[in-house]
């Protein structure tokens, strides 16, 4: 690894290094989106390059599409593959329950399909992603364009009524457009600092007409793999209710990786 990654993109590949381990030949992989996904891409893309790994790869995105191919992945559909053994993606935020919030990425739509059409679901992450209560990080919410003020205005009133301490909206844009997702939608950032039960409030933006997804994940995370910046990686298995230690020599002269950008 080149020295000149910063301590959190070491944390980062640590993390994705370890989560590259549950990958074995002959498995339909689902790959998520963002920074941390996109090392595990790198990971698995050497694997399948040198060690003869033979996976297919659903990507959740058009970027990850377009990096694992470049890395060497098959790439296949998510109708083509139908289910899949495993999926590993990053987290903006997970709690204990490993509850997440994702979406920062914005495609936090395709991920929960990815996800929830696999056997399990791997979450990488770095440690400033564990948060003792969910919402700190804005809750994105994918909306289509069509009556997109009618949509916020039924998020709004909907916010009244259920307990989270900020209730400001921020359509995503990027640049001075909105932002569009790969299904051709928006999103709006729900600035709530606090969600107190993310289970109701998944349940009640999904009932108003206009939400596609919300980017809460319950009960589909299984696994989370965390990496420090020093090489350590913790591994928290909520199914077989295990946690283990992992040590990872970070080498300087490894630069395999060191062209990826997401
Ligand atoms: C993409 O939409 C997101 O869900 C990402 O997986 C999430 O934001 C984590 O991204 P980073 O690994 O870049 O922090």
């Amino acid at each position: 690894m080149s020295s000149e990654l910063s301590l959190i993109d070491k944390a980062k590949f640590v993390a994705a290094k370890q989560a590259s381990e549950y990958v074995k030949s002959g498995m339909k992989v689902g790959l998520g989106t963002g920074s941390t996904a996109a090392w595990l891409v790198q990971c698995l893309g050497e694997m399948v390059r040198e060690n003869g790994l033979k996976i297919k790869g659903v990507p959740t995105s058009n970027r990850t599409a377009k990096l694992a191919r470049q890395v060497g992945i098959d790439v296949i559909t998510l109708e083509e593959a139908k289910w899949l053994d495993i999926t590993i993606d990053g987290t903006d935020e997970y709690d204990d329950e490993l509850t997440l919030i994702k979406g920062g990425g914005g495609a936090h739509l395709r991920e929960k399909i990815v996800a929830t059409a696999s056997d399990r679901m791997i979450v990488i992450a770095d440690a400033t992603k564990k948060v003792d209560t969910l919402g700190a990080f804005p809750l994105p919410i994918e909306v289509v364009p069509f009556g997109l003020p009618v949509t916020q205005g039924l998020i709004e009133e909907m916010l009244t009524g259920v307990d989270v301490l900020g209730r400001d909206i921020v359509q995503r844009m990027q640049g001075k457009k909105p932002y569009v997702t790969d299904e051709g939608n928006f999103i709006l950032d729900l600035h709530l600092k606090r969600i107190s039960d993310a289970r109701q409030l998944s349940l009640v933006i999904n009932q108003i007409p206009g939400v596609v997804e919300n980017g809460l994940f319950i009960d589909i995370c299984d696994v989370v793999v965390v990496g420090h910046g020093d090489g350590k990686v913790t591994v928290r298995d909520i199914t077989n209710d295990t946690s283990e230690v992992v040590r990872f020599d970070v080498l300087d002269d490894d630069n395999i990786f060191v062209d990826i950008s997401d």
